[in-house]
């Protein structure tokens, strides 16, 4: 994970993930079940608030906290926030809140099932997007290269022992470039990383032009 390093070049690049955290706002606002009450709110990943801002134009929450592994609060100045907390989703203790909400954040962690454990600590509300196997199958193939992208299934049957009330719902969003290696320099632009380190034949001979995101949307309630 190189957000650190990449926060500068995500939001001009991140038209994936733009995409996503408005379809996530638009789920979210639909539910009415999650609609009623959504005074204290937790985001998790923020990074730069792209997300962030896509939820502040549908809801206006009392209390807003926001969260990431690294401090991005520079990237933050302009979004109405109360609290940030810095730490890794998986271990840090947060507080309790109506709605934890999340987007393109998710699929980075080690454990999945540690971090709903640790969500459903805090909540009983939780609405997140997140990529699924398959996702950017076109680095899988030539670079042999994925993160550990879980089956919509497995999260399912790990949210089930904490969530009563799950909503699911599929996206694949394609992407087409101009050329292969513009396809590889936005990857690295959004801090998808791996393939940087392999060798120069190996990135020279990559030749698609296309990449394919498959993304999931989950609303869950106890
Ligand atoms: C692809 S970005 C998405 C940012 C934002 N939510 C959006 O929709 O554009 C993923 C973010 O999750 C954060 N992240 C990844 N793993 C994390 C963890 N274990 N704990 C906290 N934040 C994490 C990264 O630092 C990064 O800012």
């Amino acid at each position: 994970m190189t957000f650190d390093k990449n926060f500068t070049t995500y939001d001009n690049n991140a038209v994936v993930q733009k995409k996503v955290a408005a379809t996530l706002a638009e789920y979210i606002k639909t539910d009415s079940s999650l609609f009623k009450d959504l005074n204290k709110v937790i985001e998790l990943g923020c990074g730069t608030g792209i997300f962030t801002k896509e939820f502040l134009s549908k809801f206006t929450p009392n209390y807003f906290i926001l969260n990431d592994f690294f401090d991005v609060k520079e990237y933050l100045k302009n979004l109405n926030y109360n609290e940030f907390i810095q730490g890794d989703i998986e271990i840090t203790p947060f507080p309790k809140a109506d709605i934890i909400i999340s987007s393109s954040a998710f699929q980075w962690v080690n454990s999945f099932e540690k971090l709903i454990d640790n969500i459903s600590a805090s909540t009983n509300n939780l609405a997140f997007s997140i990529y699924t196997k398959g996702n950017l199958k076109e680095i899988y193939e030539h670079f042999n290269i994925s993160l550990n992208y879980l089956e919509n299934e497995d999260i399912y049957q790990i949210l089930r022992k904490k969530f009563k009330n799950i909503a699911l719902k599929k996206e694949t969003i394609t992407i087409e470039f101009n050329t292969p290696l513009e396809a590889l320099r936005h990857l690295k632009n959004t801090g998808v990383t791996g393939f940087q380190k392999t060798n120069i034949s190996k990135i020279r001979s990559f030749n698609s032009c296309y990449l394919t995101y498959e993304v999931s949307y989950f609303i869950c309630s106890i």
